[in-house]
């Protein structure tokens, strides 16, 4: 059995998960939803990118008693720009930390582009915004991250960057 898992807010990752599975013809679950994982032979993980953390998906996969022949997908969705190495390095180092070992090891790592509107966040998500823009419109421009440069120009506004031909990658890969 195969599956497609997201972990997503405002519905970014939700609509690449949705299409995905459109394309491919998987099920679709929301990580939420999850209670057995062991059952599928591959999984794909589309998962938002919250303060560097990849949405559900360490809930997800510590769910997972062996990956030894399991086929695993990870694709993160986040406002930085995945053509930019350092920002996918930065992703990647972050994941690291959230996975077993043997899973990150085993895993197809994908990094997509999301979007935002600031009038549809949380209260919490708000906040958490406004003290990171300005934290990091106080540094010096030389010390700006591109992450942080992207979070800058996009701040307060409404942006979408989704763009399902990206999802090619994914199915080239399987
Ligand atoms: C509080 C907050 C923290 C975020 N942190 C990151 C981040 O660390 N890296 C990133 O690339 N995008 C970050 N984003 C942007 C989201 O990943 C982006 O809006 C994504 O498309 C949201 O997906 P969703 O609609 O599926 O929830 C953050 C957004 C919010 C509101």
């Amino acid at each position: 059995m195969n599956i497609i898992i997201y972990g997503s807010h405002y519905g970014t990752a939700k609509k690449y998960a949705e299409e995905l599975a459109r394309r491919i013809c998987y099920e679709l679950k929301s990580y939420e939803d999850i209670r057995d994982i062991d059952c599928y032979s591959t999984i794909i993980y589309i998962g938002s990118l919250y303060a560097g953390g990849v949405l559900g998906m360490k809930k997800t996969f510590e769910k997972m008693k062996d990956c030894g022949n399991k086929r695993i997908i990870i694709a993160t969705v986040g406002l930085a720009d995945p053509t930019n190495e350092k920002n996918t390095d930065n992703i990647k180092n972050a994941m690291k930390k959230q996975l077993p070992e043997e899973i990150y090891d085993s895993a197809h790592i994908f990094h997509l582009r999301g979007g935002i509107d600031y009038s549809k966040l949380n209260l919490k998500h708000k906040v958490m915004m406004g003290l990171l823009y300005r934290k990091i419109k106080s540094l010096p421009e030389e010390k700006k991250t591109e992450e942080e440069k992207a979070m800058i120009k996009t701040y307060k506004q409404r942006v979408d960057f989704v763009d399902y031909e990206c999802l090619y990658q994914i199915i080239q890969d399987i």
